[in-house]
C-alpha cells in the first residue's frame, strides 16, 4: 500500500484555472474526502490522480513513482465514477472482469479475482444478473467492485454516492468505509455532502475556485476554519461584519462585541448556531450579551432555529434543542443573544 503526494498541481484550460498550486500529501491507508462546491476543482483532481486529465503544471506521485504522465492503465488506481458507469450489456461478472482484462490479468486468474472482488461488496450471488436488474446500490457496489477487482494501491472515488437515496446512502457509507478499513487502501473520495464528508473522512480538504482553502481534520475545520468560505461551507455559521481592533469589534450596526483576537481593520466574525445562548433576560457576567427580537422560527423537529435581528445591519441565528422544557420563542418575542469572545474571526 501507498501514499499518494500532489505537487503545486495546476490544470489550465485555456485562460481558465481549474485548479492551481493544489499541493497535497496523502497518507498510506488514509480515507481523505476532498470536499467544495460544485465546479472547485474535485472531479478534475481526482481524475488527474487517475491519469484521465493531465496537469497542466506540477507533480503527481503514488508511492515512490512518478505518474505524471503514466496513462491510467499504468497507475495502480481504482476510480469510481460519479455516475456508475456500468456496461448495461454485460453481466455483473463481466463488468467486473472487463476492468482486468483491460489491465492484461491473465485469463487463467480472472475468474477468480472477479468473485473475490464480488465478494467484497457482497455481491457474489448476482454475477449472472445485469445491471437494469440490480438495485442502484448494488449496482454501486458492482462499480466499488469493478474498481477493487486489480487489487489498486488508490481508491479514487467520485461522489460514489450522489445517485443514491437517503437510505441507500447511508447504507452502502458504511459498507465503503468498513470495506476501506479493512483493506487498508488509501482512499481519495469526492463529495460535496458534507455530512458525508465528516462522517467517512479521516482527514477533509475543503477545495474553492480551484485551490485548497483548509486541510484538516473535522474539528480542525468546524472549530477553526481558517476563513469566512470555510466557516459557511463547513457547518453553517452567522456572519457579523465590522472593524476589529485591540479585542475589540464594532459590527456594521455599531454593536460593540468583545473578541479574543489582535485583528485590526474590517473584519468578520463567524457565530455557529448552536454556540449563541438564547435568554428572555440578560445574562449577569456574560460578554456579548445582546437585545434583539425574533423574526422567524424554523422548526426541524429536534432541533429549531431561532432568527434573530439586532438591529437593521446585525443578524444571528441561535439553534437550540427541542426538549420538553424548551421555552420556544414566538416571532416578534424580545430576547437576548450570547456568545464566547473566543468566536472565529477573519480579517476581510
Ligand atoms: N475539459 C474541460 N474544459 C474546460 N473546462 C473544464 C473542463 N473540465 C472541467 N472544466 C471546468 O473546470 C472546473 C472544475 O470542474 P470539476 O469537474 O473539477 O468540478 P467539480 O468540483 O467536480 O464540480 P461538481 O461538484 O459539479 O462535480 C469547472 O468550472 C469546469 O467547468
Ligand atoms: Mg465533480
Amino acid at each position: 500500500m501507498t501514499g499518494v503526494q500532489l505537487e503545486s498541481v495546476c490544470k489550465f484550460y485555456g485562460d481558465f484555472r481549474a485548479t492551481e498550486d493544489v499541493n497535497l500529501t496523502i497518507a498510506n491507508g488514509e480515507f481523505l474526502v476532498l470536499l467544495g462546491p460544485s465546479g472547485c476543482g474535485k472531479t478534475t483532481t481526482l481524475r488527474m490522480v487517475a491519469g484521465f486529465v493531465e496537469p497542466t503544471r506540477g507533480s503527481i506521485r503514488i508511492g515512490n513513482v512518478d505518474v505524471t504522465h503514466l496513462p491510467p492503465w499504468k497507475r495502480s488506481t481504482g476510480l469510481v465514477f460519479q455516475s456508475y458507469a456500468l456496461f448495461p450489456h454485460l453481466t455483473v461478472h463481466q463488468n467486473v472482469a472487463f476492468g482486468l482484462e483491460m489491465r492484461k490479468v491473465p485469463k487463467s486468474e480472472i475468474s477468480e479475482k472477479v468473485m473475490t472482488a464480488l465478494q467484497m461488496v457482497r455481491l457474489d450471488h448476482l454475477g449472472e444478473r445485469y445491471p437494469r436488474q440490480l438495485s442502484g446500490g448494488q449496482q454501486q457496489r458492482v462499480a466499488l467492485a469493478r474498481a477493487l477487482a486489480f487489487r489498486p494501491d488508490v481508491l479514487l472515488l467520485d461522489e460514489p454516492l450522489s445517485n443514491l437515496d437517503a437510505k441507500l446512502r447511508h447504507e452502502v457509507r458504511v459498507e465503503i468505509r468498513n470495506l476501506q478499513q479493512r483493506l487498508g487502501i488509501t482512499t481519495v473520495m469526492v463529495t460535496h455532502d458534507q455530512e458525508e464528508a465528516l462522517t467517512m473522512a479521516d482527514r477533509l480538504v475543503v477545495m474553492n475556485e480551484g485551490r485548497i482553502q483548509q486541510v484538516g481534520s473535522q474539528r480542525d475545520l468546524y472549530d477553526r476554519p481558517q476563513s469566512q468560505f470555510v466557516a459557511s461551507f463547513v457547518g453553517r455559521s452567522s456572519f457579523l461584519n465590522g472593524r476589529a481592533g485591540g479585542a475589540r469589534f464594532v459590527t456594521a450596526g455599531g454593536l460593540p462585541v468583545v473578541i479574543d483576537s489582535r485583528l485590526e481593520g474590517e473584519a468578520v466574525i463567524a457565530l455557529r448556531p448552536e454556540r449563541i445562548t438564547l435568554a428572555n433576560a440578560p445574562l449577569a457576567d456574560t460578554p456579548n450579551n445582546l437585545p434583539g427580537e425574533v423574526e422567524f422560527v424554523s422548526y426541524m423537529g429536534n432541533l429549531i432555529d431561532v432568527h434573530v435581528r439586532l438591529n437593521q445591519h446585525d443578524h444571528v441565528i441561535a439553534q437550540i434543542v427541542n426538549r420538553d422544557d424548551t421555552n420556544v420563542p414566538a416571532v416578534k418575542d424580545r430576547v437576548f443573544v450570547s456568545w464566547a469572545p473566543s468566536s472565529s474571526v477573519f480579517a476581510k
